[in-house]
């Protein structure tokens, strides 16, 4: 799909939010954020995506990552919608700013837009989930369809990864969760290894006998 991906620049849009006129910028420099859109306000699965972002905020906050959500209504819908949210996800305290989107025109520059689901305003917003860096690049995009909820679990995972990947040159593995091996990255040779990862490395003897499979702990 055409719009913005992995590694844009992202627009620097002045927004309208539940917290006030956020300029994404100013927002999103020298921190992590996750930026995640929702088809609608009132609607079930948007529901609980928000109640379990709102759950898991503060293990965001921890690892230095700033939340900021957007809907396609206004903020009066937003803040009525607040309660509902908190009330049906126990814990859950929507302390991060939700962008309103009435116009449906921050979506089409977010690359936001589920080309399937529209009302009678136009096309509703795709459940999309920029992460973008402290160079305000994006270094990862989900975009799954308002049928689907997304994974909470899942983004907090890839934001460990995408975390220690820019610290140290590794890679995160399938199904990787925090604290398992890394493997170091290709383009290193093995006499950089030696320096880089003091506390050493395994390399698997794979059929090819190509030392590729380097795995370490960081
Ligand atoms: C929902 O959040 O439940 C939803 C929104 C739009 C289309 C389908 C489901």
């Amino acid at each position: 799909m055409p719009g913005l991906t992995i590694g844009d620049p992202i627009p620097d849009l002045e927004v309208e939010t539940t917290q006030g006129t956020i300029k994404l910028h100013r927002f999103c420099a020298d921190a992590w954020t996750i930026l995640f859109s929702h088809p609608g306000d009132f609607t079930p699965v948007c529901t609980t995506e928000l109640g379990k972002m709102a759950q898991y905020s503060k293990e965001f906050y921890q690892r230095g990552v700033k939340l900021l959500g957007l809907s396609c209504d206004d903020i009066q819908s937003h803040n009525d919608w607040t309660k509902d949210i908190e009330a049906y996800t126990p814990g859950a305290k929507v302390n991060f700013p939700i962008i309103a989107d009435s116009k449906r025109q921050i979506i089409k520059q977010l690359n936001m837009v589920d080309p399937d689901e529209k009302d009678s305003t136009g096309n509703l917003p795709s459940r999309a989930l920029h992460i973008i860096g402290p160079d305000l690049k994006i270094k990862l995009s989900l975009l799954y369809p308002a049928t689907t909820g997304r994974n909470m679990d899942e983004v907090l995972r890839v934001i460990e990864s995408l975390q220690k990947v820019s610290k140290f040159k590794v890679a995160t593995p399938v199904n990787w969760k925090p604290g398992e091996p890394v493997v170091i990255a290709p383009e290193v040779t093995d006499e950089q290894a030696k320096q880089m990862f003091p506390q050493g490395y395994e390399t698997v003897n794979l059929p090819s006998k190509k030392h590729y499979m380097r795995l370490t702990k960081v």
